[in-house]
């Protein structure tokens, strides 16, 4: 009976004493692993006479039940100071202020669509949109873009891959704004006013042209919309939209497929050192393509061309920010450098209103 209040105590008090479960693991094999002290006792029962056995057995088999449940217990608070310590160590304020560093700013392309956005609305259009992969039939057919017409060479599209042995004509990277119109016309019917900013595609690189670049289209149909409301709605947008005055204005005589007449629209600017300015100079930068919405496309959007008229245009977005922030070379806008980003972002609260400035 000594030899268990000995064996008792010792391996108790190494429990106690251990640090972390390895240790713990060690007193485990020590003590009432297969080779352990408590084992080879309890092993030692068969040599013992009746009456040995009778007291010892449940002694030991006693202190077996008593020294796995102190393990366990160990174990558990040992692991729960493991959690504590982490816990601890890995606590974070998340009411400290943002590190200036990780601050962004709002992009140039972002804040001016967001400006043409509140000035269109003003006007009276809603914002409509369409997908940036576009089937054939939207992105040229429904414009009265035949297919032997030079416009789809000159729009250099991206074609979509199709499947091996799928002959129908493969999608196309939307190379204007233009098939929202259609889809606009079909979805809402007449009268109808509407804007579609968005992405568009043309393989073409260099300063004034990258493979993806903004537009944002513009449609107003109804009884009576002329090619006055045209001009006057574009003069009104420039205004707003530059915020300087004397902004000038060229019409200048054009062909698109889907309007007719047409008109392309400069901007008077200058190119001075490197700098772009609006509104003086003796450079025209070209910033959209406008006209009267031809009967075909009305028609091919079920629009009845003999009852319903109107305009459509569609203005180079990162052509107007450039001019309007004076950036030289539109490839910056897609280089991702938070340092230009910082010059010529805008904070995330400058929400572009009438009221408010439409930039600040
Ligand atoms: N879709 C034409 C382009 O990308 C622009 C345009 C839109 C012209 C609407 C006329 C009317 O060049």
């Amino acid at each position: 009976m000594d030899d268990v209040a000995e064996l008792r105590a010792k391996h108790l008090a190494a429990i106690a004493a251990a640090a972390d479960e390895a240790a713990l693991e060690e007193v485990r094999l020590a003590a009432i692993g297969k080779k352990g002290e408590v084992a080879l006792a309890l092993r030692g029962l068969g040599a013992m006479s009746p009456e040995e056995r009778q007291v010892a057995g449940p002694a030991l088999n006693a202190l077996r039940d008593e020294i796995a449940s102190a393990l366990a217990a160990a174990k558990a608070a040992l692991s729960d100071a493991a959690l504590s310590a982490r816990l601890a160590a890995e606590w974070l304020d998340v009411s400290l202020p943002p590190r200036p560093a990780a601050q962004g700013t709002i992009h140039p392309i972002s804040q001016v669509m967001d400006e043409m956005a509140a000035i269109f609305a003003d006007l009276g259009f809603a914002v409509a949109e369409g997908p940036q992969v576009e089937d054939d039939w939207h992105n040229f057919d429904a414009l009265n873009i035949v297919p032997e017409h030079p416009a789809r060479q000159e729009h250099d599209t991206f074609y979509m891959a199709r499947a091996d042995g799928d002959n129908r004509p493969p999608h196309v990277l939307r190379t204007h704004t233009s098939p929202v119109q259609i889809r606009a016309l079909q979805g809402q019917g007449v009268p109808i006013r509407v804007i579609a900013p968005g992405r568009v595609y043309r393989a073409d690189y260099d300063q004034t042209h990258t493979p993806m670049f903004h537009q944002l289209e513009g449609l107003a149909i109804d009884r009576d919309v002329t090619m006055a409301n045209l001009k006057w709605t574009l003069e009104e947008f420039c205004r707003a939209m530059f915020e300087v005055d004397g902004v000038e204005l060229k019409f200048r005589a054009s062909h698109f497929p889907f309007t007719e007449p047409s008109a392309e629209v400069d901007i008077r600017c200058s190119w001075k050192d490197g700098q772009l300015k609006i509104g003086e100079g003796d450079d025209w930068l070209e910033i959209l393509g406008s006209g009267m919405v031809h009967p075909k496309v009305l028609a091919a959007a079920g629009v009845d061309p003999g009852q319903w008229q109107g305009f459509a245009f569609g203005l180079g977005v990162d052509r107007i920010a450039m001019l309007k922030y004076g950036i030289p070379d539109l490839r910056a806008f897609f280089d991702s450098d938070l340092r230009w980003l910082r010059h010529y972002g805008f904070a995330a609260l400058d929400v572009p209103t009438l009221q408010g400035g439409i930039s600040r």
